[in-house]
């Protein structure tokens, strides 16, 4: 008797505390925004997409995942990355899945096509191995339209389409694996730098008309990051005031000073085209003021070959570093770019929209 009375208000509690759970959870996610999310781009964003290719380029053992639900999955930080904070400002309930594994409806709402070592260029990347360029990201996405078709039918397609939201990271390694490296790339003979940018740029632009013809018509294309400052690059070669390396850096200006006019002219050119230009140079100078970081030249992982040496102990701080390994940043600096790119904090961060205001749109 005494062993039933103290059940039943127990159960009644746990209802109560569920109930509020549920409501709180529902208040943090809010509605989803868009039906669908897709990504393209490179290690930044990939989440499991290499995990199967004959490459070097992987990530799907530890330390990698040490901060992340379930552990490793082929996500190049200890956490989080700047696709799973977007999709869960988005008011996703879930990461988007890797087209690799994406399976049946999950697709509805989105896929996440990035491969590490993919660039603008096919041919970028390939002296690590496997990997999948924006050009086969590009037929990937074909390949799960013609899923959405069958799941959907061919009627609702193209409005379903028009009303997702599309995110394009794509360049680094354009420079990081190929310009930079003379002896495996004759790109640095057959183009000065600005040329170099002019001849992604002319690519890149083909690439964002294709995906607008199978439909996009939100889409965020980010700039290139400051990738003189990673680790590795200020180990080779001398540094600056600035404590990067000024002259990559200049090269990836000459890539963004092409890449938000080329959004622009998308923008007038492409009827209902909505494409912005986000500036991860602008968000990521906030990164050094954020709260807590202290170290930005050397990674928290024990590296290897520009990636964390397989099981060995991370740094314990995490939140105190920018990268996690030599070349990726830290959940806690995802985070940070992830919320900025949603909600802009600078005008200069977003142009013309943030991707809040994009998926009004
Ligand atoms: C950066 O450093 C290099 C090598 O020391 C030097 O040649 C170059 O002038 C510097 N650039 C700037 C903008 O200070
Ligand atoms: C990006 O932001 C930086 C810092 O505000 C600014 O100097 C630069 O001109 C911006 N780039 C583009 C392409 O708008
Ligand atoms: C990183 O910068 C700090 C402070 O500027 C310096 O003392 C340290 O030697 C640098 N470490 C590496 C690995 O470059």
């Amino acid at each position: 008797m005494a062993h039933s009375i103290i059940i039943i208000p127990n159960r009644v509690m746990l209802f109560v505390l569920c109930f509020f759970l549920t409501k709180s959870l529902v208040l943090i996610h809010g509605q989803q925004q868009v039906p669908c999310t897709f990504f393209m781009g490179d290690s930044l964003s990939d989440n499991g997409n290499n995990n199967l290719l004959v490459t070097l380029a992987k990530s799907n053992y530890p330390p990698y995942g040490t901060d992340y639900p379930g552990g490793p999955t082929g996500r190049f930080t200890n956490g989080k990355t700047v696709p799973d904070f977007i999709a869960e400002l988005l008011g996703f309930d879930k990461h988007i899945p890797a087209f690799a594994t994406a399976v049946g409806s999950a697709i509805l709402k989105g896929v996440n096509y990035a491969s590490a070592a993919a660039g603008i260029l096919d041919e970028t990347g390939i002296i690590v191995g496997d990997h999948i360029s924006l050009n086969r990201q590009l037929l990937n996405h074909k390949a799960t339209i013609a899923s959405l078709s069958l799941l959907l039918g061919p009627a609702r397609l193209k409005d379903y389409l028009n009303k997702c939201l599309y995110a394009v990271n794509m360049g680094s390694n354009d420079y990081l694996n190929n310009y930079l490296l003379p002896q495996f790339y004759p790109s640095s003979k057959l183009y000065t730098p600005d040329q170099f940018s002019a001849f992604l740029i002319h690519q890149y632009s083909q690439q964002l008309k294709t995906l607008y013809d199978d439909g996009a018509r939100k889409v965020a294309v980010f700039g290139l990051g400051p990738i003189g400052c990673v680790p590795p690059l200020l180990a080779m070669y001398p540094v600056n005031v600035s404590g990067c390396v000024d002259f990559i850096n200049d090269y990836v200006k000459l890539f963004n000073d092409r890449l938000k006019p080329l959004v622009e002219d998308l923008n007038t050119n492409l009827p209902a085209a909505k494409f912005t230009y986000i500036n991860m140079t602008s968000i990521s100078l906030g990164i050094f003021s954020l709260p807590g970081i202290t170290v930005s030249n050397y990674s928290c992982c024990v590296v290897g070959i520009a990636l964390c040496e397989p099981y060995q102990v991370p740094c314990s701080r995490r939140n105190q570093y920018i990268f996690f390994d030599d070349y990726h940043p830290t959940q806690v600096v995802n985070q940070y770019t992830a919320a900025r790119i949603y909600n802009a904090l600078l005008p200069s961060d977003a142009h013309p929209f943030d991707i809040h205001q994009l998926a009004q749109q």
